[in-house]
């Protein structure tokens, strides 16, 4: 018996109907939003993520050296990977530039529930718009997403680093540990950075100024703790606020934050995250913000913005409100009855999957009753059995597997018959 790697997970059938649900609501969204759809691999040189966060993040990563002795890793979310094919491929491109991808990624974390070692992200990118419309754009995605999956109790929390970063007079590598600290909430170690800076004053504010969460009215209160700093930044999180009404967002789906501090290293402008309250700890489903990584690419200076969303956060999220679909059932479980019958029930199969029907056969040789069990337990909708006598009069016996009831249908009339709304019972 071989286990399967810690932090990494099997998908049954069941589960796998839901993911695709999830996924497939997130695709056709970003589809009608003029996103398309890219893909990069799932493995990259170490240095594209090292180069931004620093040789420190290794150690999250799955990073590995290869038989021809280069430093690759496993990709631990999508932004450097689309960042590097835009800078490499895609510049040329009209802009705004919108992409999407989805596919799994890989962390090297402590795993525990809905934290994974392997998991699956949809992510959206938009480069090359103008800030203030694109992260609207962006906001508006991600929280129609959530619409979409069927998700009611889950909410977006909306800040804007420029403002810490602009309250924050250090060096990109002190700021990235300040904030750190702040993203952890993690107060001995903000009090002793800011001493070693020699800024211990700014505690105190710094603690105040990330527990103000609320309507777009907090916004005044925030500007007044960091002593007035940042007010463009304020201003453009009210303009914000209008422009998310205008895409029919409403304020109850989202607040704003200051506390979003966000984890990793490449972000410079608004900021969010979005939680599902009934995940318990691991119980932010999605996250993202304006960014800048195009520059340390060796790209030029472009406005680019985006988020991520956890499919397996989002499955478990939707099954706890009750939107998580169930497998559809199987139309037809086809019986020949006696081996020389299997010919003519495969052509009766083949014309009902030929009218976009799911349909199924007995692959095992099994008697007629033997084969109504297992159409049972399968869950079809319906047995067809394929007999020598009803044959003749070009006619098969359809058993409705929900009521019992069986009845003798042209092979002509089969489709329609099968296609009848199935009753409540048989759609378990
Ligand atoms: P992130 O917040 O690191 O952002 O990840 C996005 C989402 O992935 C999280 O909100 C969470 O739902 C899910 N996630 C993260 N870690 C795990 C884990 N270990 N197990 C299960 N789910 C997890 C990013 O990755 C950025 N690249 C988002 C972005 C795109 N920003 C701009 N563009």
């Amino acid at each position: 018996m071989f286990e399967r790697p810690r932090g990494t997970n099997d998908w049954g059938p069941e589960d796998m109907v839901k993911r695709r649900f999830v996924e497939s609501r997130f695709v056709q969204l970003a589809e009608s939003f003029g996103f398309r759809e890219v893909a990069t691999p799932t493995i990259e040189s170490l240095e594209l993520f090292t180069a931004k966060s620093g040789p420190g993040i290794v150690r999250e990563l799955y990073a590995f050296k290869d038989q021809g002795g280069r430093d690759l890793a496993l990709r631990p979310e999508f932004t450097a990977s689309i960042l590097r094919f835009y800078v490499s491929d895609l510049r040329s491109r009209p802009k705004p530039l919108k992409v999407y991808t989805t596919g799994n990624v890989f962390r090297y974390e402590e795993p525990q529930k809905g934290r994974y070692r392997e998991f699956y992200q949809l992510n959206a990118e938009i480069i090359g718009g103008a800030p203030l419309p694109s992260d609207a754009e962006t906001l508006a995605l991600a929280i129609g997403t959530m619409r979409a999956i069927g998700l009611k109790r889950v909410k977006a929390r909306i800040g804007n680093l420029g403002i810490l970063r602009a309250s924050l007079p250090f060096g990109s590598t002190d700021q990235a540990v300040v904030l750190h600290s702040l993203d952890k909430r993690n107060f001995a170690m903000l009090d002793s950075e800011l001493a070693r800076l020699g800024r211990k004053d700014l505690s105190k504010s710094l603690r105040q100024f990330i527990d103000l969460s609320g309507d777009v009215t907090i916004l005044d209160r925030a500007s007044k703790v960091l002593g007035g700093a940042g007010k463009e930044a304020f201003d453009y999180l009210r303009n914000l606020a209008d422009l998310l009404e205008s895409y029919g967002v409403s304020p109850t789906e989202y607040a704003f934050d200051m506390g979003v501090v966000r984890g990793l290293d490449y972000y410079t402008g608004m900021v969010f995250e979005i939680d599902s309250p009934n995940l318990g700890a691991e119980k932010q489903v999605g996250g993202g913000g304006a960014y800048d990584l195009a520059q340390v690419f060796g790209g030029e200076p472009v406005t680019q913005t985006g988020f991520a969303l956890g499919l397996d956060r989002l499955v478990m999220s939707a099954e706890a409100e009750g939107s998580a679909p169930s497998p559809p059932p199987l139309d037809a479980y086809v019986v020949p009855i006696g081996d020389s019958m299997r010919p003519k029930a495969i052509e009766v199969l083949a014309s009902l999957r030929a009218d976009g029907l799911k349909a199924d056969i007995d692959l095992v040789g099994r008697g007629p009753t033997k084969n109504l069990e297992y159409a049972n337990a399968i869950r079809a909708r319906f047995a067809i059995l394929v007999g020598q006598r009803e044959l003749v009069a070009g006619k098969a016996t359809v058993r409705n597997m929900a009521s019992g009831e069986q009845r003798e249908v042209s092979l002509e009339t089969l489709v329609e018959a099968l296609r009848e709304k199935p009753p409540k019972s048989a759609s378990r």
